[in-house]
């Protein structure tokens, strides 16, 4: 199991001091990728580090932009790319570079994908996620493909507490996995030490991005011991 933790615009240097502490005494047999922003990356700690974006380009004249080779530098291994709340400004060609920008490093994305509202009361959701995976399934080799974590986050689900039915889940986490029998899937939106319970019945899941919940260290630690149980 794979549990991603994105802090998003969360934590000063100071507050995050503090709260790493926390997150360094957790127990927890799967994976923990904590993606924390990037002024906080820097601080030297033994938990896996992944980012929340990565630059398209390689270095060179892109200001304000962080390349994968700086990430890379600081022996960063993991970086989501195509967060919904990044989506609105990146097209997907960007997306595309970013993803090969990763794996030109050796570094791993989790790349979010996700319907909004109206897309699935459409019926539209599964033609919206093809779309989204089009950059991996479509202009990714092989043996590029399966290093690519796929991050199912309906956009109606993030932050909200709305929560798709575990069928609706499994709808798409079979479909994502009918396209990339090989790849990881991971579920985010909402996920939280209550609904896990229900969460874990769905087959299939690989792992869980959790945003809101990865601010808090001690029902974060909750939410681990019952996926682990
Ligand atoms: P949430 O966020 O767990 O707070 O819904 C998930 C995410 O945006 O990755």
């Amino acid at each position: 199991m794979i549990v991603a933790l994105n802090n998003k615009s969360n934590f000063t240097r100071d507050e995050y001091v503090e709260y790493l502490k926390e997150i360094e005494e957790i127990t927890f047999k799967g994976k923990l990728i904590l993606c924390p922003t990037y002024l906080n990356l820097t601080v030297k700690t033994d938990v896996i580090l992944g980012a929340q974006d990565v630059s398209p380009y390689e270095d060179g004249s892109h200001t304000g932009e962080i390349s994968a080779r700086q990430l890379s530098a600081l022996g960063i291994k993991y970086s989501i790319v195509g967060h919904s709340e990044r989506r609105l400004s990146e097209t997907e060609e960007e997306l595309f570079n970013e993803i090969r920008r990763l794996l030109e490093n050796n570094m791993t994305p989790i790349l979010c994908v996700g319907e909004r509202k109206a897309d699935r009361e459409k019926g539209s959701t599964k033609a919206v996620i093809g779309n989204q995976l089009a950059s991996v399934t479509n202009y990714l080799m092989e043996n590029e493909r399966s290093n690519v974590i796929i991050a199912y986050e309906p956009v109606w689900a993030i932050g909200t507490g709305e929560i798709p039915t575990n069928e609706q889940i499994k709808e798409v986490i079979d479909f994502i996995k009918s396209k990339l029998p090989n790849n990881k899937v991971l579920y985010g939106g909402s996920a939280n030490e209550e609904n896990i319970d229900t969460l874990k019945e769905i087959e299939g899941i690989d792992g869980y991005l959790v945003g809101g919940l990865s601010l808090k260290p001690d029902k974060l630690q909750i939410f681990l011991d019952k996926l682990s149980e």
